[in-house]
Parts: structure tokens; C-alpha cells; sequence
């Protein structure tokens, strides 16, 4: 396809829900990507945007240093939507007037729609929209009409249709703004005459064109993990350029029972693309003797795969290109924008300066949704696609403290269990990660008529869509009790199971 889908740009300032407004607008199907405010105006607009949006953000415009914007955005001519804190810049910035009212908004708030409006056209005039703000905006710019308005605020709602500036005080992208995707579809395809053309063929289309105009005719290696997204990025890789493609499958020693094994069978029968199997697990181990910081030992193992490539590529005849299947959420950890540094993902952050490969990362734009849905569209296996996410680290990010053989082997049998145990209760697919975490303390027991002191497992289940955010899983009591039970039954060296009731944030999903 050389006709590129349109383009969404949504500045975020800060903001909780920049991503999901990204999501939204693609679930809409309109490709949508996140850029800092920082971004000047220039490189934003080299982009051809079709419309852009303001996420909302934490900081109040009357506090010194609040995050602000180039006012040349107004005069683009680009079709603009603010939202929240997005939506008192427009205001503030155009001459309207922002307050301290000492009303806030917080949850659910009743929305009442005023005279004729784009983004409220035919929806109902009073309706549930989710608001969390403090300041409120108490004077619309010259030129704009107020469109809706609250009980506390009398500003929630104004747009300048002339000019295709339009500003909210809610948060249509949350699920609990009752028609809050009505009013998105509104203004991307009403206000900037969006076309929804971002589907998972055209998704697949425009990957495949693209990696053919990066490696042209080269050999081209794949790292896989057998997680989801190694193998999407492989099948895509492998739809462009058929056999200039070769798989490189790393035992790393930190893989889950049974799973290298497992991994090598999935694709060998899966796919006709030629497969190499690099069994390196005291080199890992090796070199990951005696680390303990989170960091260094994502830093080492991303270095240390890269190497087993190189190797790899050297004898495969010098392949110089190398595919990651690296998710968008996975750059937005690592840093990327103006968010902080959480975690380096070993694959973004964790990539040694002196790489020689040029990466091919097909997926670095999409959701895991996404991805699932382009594997599905693909024809991959069920088993494939719908796996629980696993990273690239493995169990040494599971390993809280120094990783050795023996601690692998615990880890390794204690998360089999868990894995069927939940399998077992049907809910594997609706979980989004299942698994167990070795912490690095020991504590006292009683078996038989004898003290233990041995290590606990501790059992982590969380529910989400994409991974940024999580919630614990409401697992039944009967089932954490036949993991717990089992764990203490079936694995040597552990004698107690404990239950990670905590989300992200303030938790991460991995304990390291
Ligand atoms: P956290 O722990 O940051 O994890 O909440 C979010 C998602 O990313 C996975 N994860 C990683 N994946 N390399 C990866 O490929 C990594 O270094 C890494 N760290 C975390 C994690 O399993 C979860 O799905």
C-alpha cells in the first residue's frame, strides 16, 4: 500500500491517559502516535498530521514552569482537540480566562450540552462524562462557542469551528465517559476528515512495504522467544522477504520449563523458515553470577544476546539486519518522550552502544492488542498468539538477588505449576500474566515433625490490556490454594506461597 494511513499526533502533557487517547483513536481506526510537548512545532507538522490532540496533564497553567506550547500550533491550520489540562491551554492560550475556582471536578459528573455543537451533535443533552480537574476553565477565547457545561464549571465544552479548534474539560477516552468514543469519532472524522483506514491488513500491508524498502535483498536474522511478539515479527518479516530470513532461537538458561523445547517444535512444524537453535545458557549464567541490581542484569543479558546474534549472523554470512519484535509500550517505558525511566526493557535501553546490527522492528508503533490481531490475521496458532507475555530477561528479572542454577530450577518448577494450575482454571487467556517470583529471603517452616528454612514463592496475576497499567487478578480462593499447596508439595526448597495484591502503579508488573 503507498498510500499512508492518516496520521493522529497526541502531545501529551504529562498525562495519565495519553496512551489510551492513542488507543482509542486507533481502535477508531485512525493511526494515532504520542509525541512530547517538547517536540517543536516544525517536526510535528513535517509529519502532515491530519488533526492533533492535547492530552490532560497534572499541572496547573497558573503554576510557574507549567507545561506550555509553541502558539504556533493555533495557527497551523491543523484540526485540534484539547482535552483536560489540553483543553485550559487552548483556552488560556487563545485569551480565554482559566480559574482557581476552588470547584474541582473529580469521577463522574453530570455534562450539559448547549446549543448546537460538532462534537455533541446528536448525543443526548445531558450525559456522564469523567472529569479530574481543579482549575476550570470560566471564559471561553473570542470566537469560540460554549458547548456544554456543568453544575461547578460553566465552561466544559468550546469550540471554534472556523478555525477546527475544539477543547473539553472531560475525558471522552476513559470507558466511563458514557459517549466519550461518539465524541472522538466526531472530531476525527466530522471536524478533520480523518479516514478510517488503520485495519489490521492495512496494518500488515504497510509493515510489509516497509521492510522490503529497509533490507532490500540482504539476509535478514530473527531473535525468538516464542513469545507473542517475536513470533508476529517474524511471520511479518518472513511475509516480506520470504527466505532471506533466518530465526535465531537463544537458550538463555532463564526460559520457563520445558519451553525451549517447546519453542524449537511451535516453529519448526509452524513455519518453513530455516531455524537456529543457540544453546547458551552457561554463558548467561555465567555472566550473570553475582549481579543483583535489576538494571545491570537487563543490561547484561541485552548485551550478551546481541553478541549470540552477532555470532550468529557472522556465520550465517554476515547478516547485518536484526528483527525485535519491540512493542510501542516497550519504548514508552524505556524512556523514550519525556517519561520517566522506569525500566530499560533489555531490548530498547539495554542494547549495547557498540551494536553493529540495524534493527528491524515492525511492530515498535503497536499496542499488544494490536499485535494479537495482526498474528491472528496472519494465521499464526492460537498457542502462539494468545501466550501470556513473557520478557526477554526471562526468570532473571523473576529472580529477585543473584541468579543461580539451583534458584533457576526452583523458579522454573514453582511457575510450572502456576501455569497449570491456571490453565487448569480456564482463565490463562483472560489473565494477562500468570507466574511466580523467587524472592531473596528464606523464612521458617514446619514440615512433618522438622523446622524448614527455605524460600517463598511468591505468586503474581494481573489483568490488562497493554500492560502500562494493572490490576491484581481476583484469583478464586480454591485456586491459589491448590498452587500454593502444590508449590509446597512438588518443589524442594520452598515452604511458603504468598499472593502479590498489588497494581500498577504503584507496583510494575515484574517484581524487578
Ligand atoms: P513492568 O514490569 O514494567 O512490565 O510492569 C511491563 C511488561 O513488560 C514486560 N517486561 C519486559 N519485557 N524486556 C521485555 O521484553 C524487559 O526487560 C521487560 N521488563 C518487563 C513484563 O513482563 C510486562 O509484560
Amino acid at each position: 500500500m503507498n498510500d499512508s494511513p492518516d496520521l493522529v499526533l497526541v502531545v501529551d502533557f504529562g498525562a495519565q491517559y495519553a496512551q489510551l487517547i492513542a488507543r482509542r483513536v486507533r481502535e477508531l481506526h485512525v493511526y494515532s502516535e504520542i509525541v512530547p510537548r517538547s517536540t517543536p512545532i516544525a517536526d510535528m507538522l513535517a509529519r502532515k498530521p491530519k488533526a492533533i490532540i492535547f492530552s490532560g496533564g497534572p499541572a496547573s497553567v497558573h503554576v510557574p514552569g507549567a507545561p506550555d506550547i509553541d502558539p504556533a500550533v493555533y495557527d497551523a491550520g491543523v484540526p485540534l482537540l484539547g482535552i483536560c489540562y489540553g483543553a485550559q491551554l487552548v483556552a488560556r492560550d487563545l485569551g480565554g480566562e482559566v480559574a482557581k475556582t476552588g470547584q474541582g471536578e473529580y469521577g463522574r459528573t453530570e455534562l450539559h450540552v448547549e446549543g448546537s455543537s460538532l462534537l455533541f451533535a446528536d448525543l443526548p443533552v445531558d450525559e456522564v462524562v469523567w472529569m479530574s480537574h481543579g482549575d476550570s476553565i470560566t471564559a471561553a477565547p473570542a470566537g469560540f462557542t460554549v458547548t456544554a457545561r456543568t453544575a461547578a464549571v460553566p465552561v466544559a465544552g468550546l469550540e471554534d469551528r472556523d478555525r477546527g479548534i475544539y477543547a473539553v474539560q472531560f475525558h471522552p477516552e476513559v470507558a466511563h465517559t458514557e459517549h466519550g468514543m461518539q465524541i472522538l469519532k466526531a472530531f476525527l472524522f466530522e471536524a478533520a476528515g480523518c479516514r478510517p483506514t488503520w485495519t489490521n491488513v492495512s496494518i500488515i500491508e504497510h509493515a510489509v512495504a516497509e521492510i522490503r524498502a529497509q533490507v532490500g535483498s540482504e539476509r535478514v536474522i530473527c531473535g525468538l522467544s516464542g513469545g507473542v511478539d517475536s513470533a508476529v515479527a517474524a511471520a511479518l518479516v518472513h511475509k516480506a522477504i520470504g527466505d532471506q530470513l533466518v530465526c535465531v532461537f537463544v537458550d538463555t538458561g532463564l526460559l520457563r520449563l520445558g519451553e525451549a523445547e517447546q519453542v524449537e517444535q511451535t516453529f519448526r512444524e509452524q513455519f518453513e523458515v530455516e531455524l537456529v537453535h543457540v544453546k547458551a545458557q552457561d554463558r548467561f549464567l555465567d555472566a550473570l553470577d553475582d549481579i543483583v541490581d535489576p538494571e545491570r542484569k537487563r543490561k547484561t543479558i541485552g548485551e550478551l544476546f546481541i553478541r549470540v546474534f552477532e555470532e550468529a549472523a557472522q556465520d550465517l554470512g554476515d547478516a547485518r539486519f536484526l528483527v525485535q519484535g519491540t512493542l510501542y509500550p516497550d519504548i514508552v517505558e524505556s524512556g523514550g518522550g519525556d517519561n520517566a525511566n522506569i525500566k530499560s526493557h533489555h531490548n530498547v535501553g539495554g542494547l549495547p552502544d557498540d551494536m553493529e546490527f540495524e534493527l528491524v522492528e515492525p511492530l515498535r508503533a503497536l499496542f499488544k492488542d494490536e499485535v494479537r490481531a495482526i498474528g491472528e490475521e496472519l494465521g499464526l496458532p492460537e498457542e502462539i498468539v494468545w501466550r501470556q507475555p513473557f520478557p526477554g530477561p526471562g526468570l532473571a528479572v523473576r529472580i529477585i538477588g543473584t541468579i543461580t542454577r539451583e534458584r533457576v530450577e526452583i523458579l522454573q518448577q514453582a511457575d510450572a505449576v502456576v501455569v497449570e494450575e491456571i490453565r487448569r482454571a480456564g482463565l490463562y487467556r483472560e489473565i494477562w500474566q500468570s507466574f511466580a517470583v523467587l524472592p531473596a529471603v528464606k523464612t521458617v517452616g514446619v514440615m512433618g515433625d522438622d523446622r524448614t528454612y527455605a524460600y517463598p514463592i511468591v505468586l503474581r496475576a494481573v489483568t490488562s490490556d497493554d500492560a502500562m497499567t494493572a490490576d491484581w487478578a481476583r484469583l478464586p480462593y480454591e485456586v491459589l490454594e491448590r498452587i500454593s499447596s502444590r508449590i509446597i508439595n512438588e518443589v524442594p526448597g520452598v515452604n511458603r506461597v504468598a499472593y502479590d495484591i498489588t497494581s500498577k502503579p504503584p507496583g510494575t508488573i515484574e517484581w524487578e
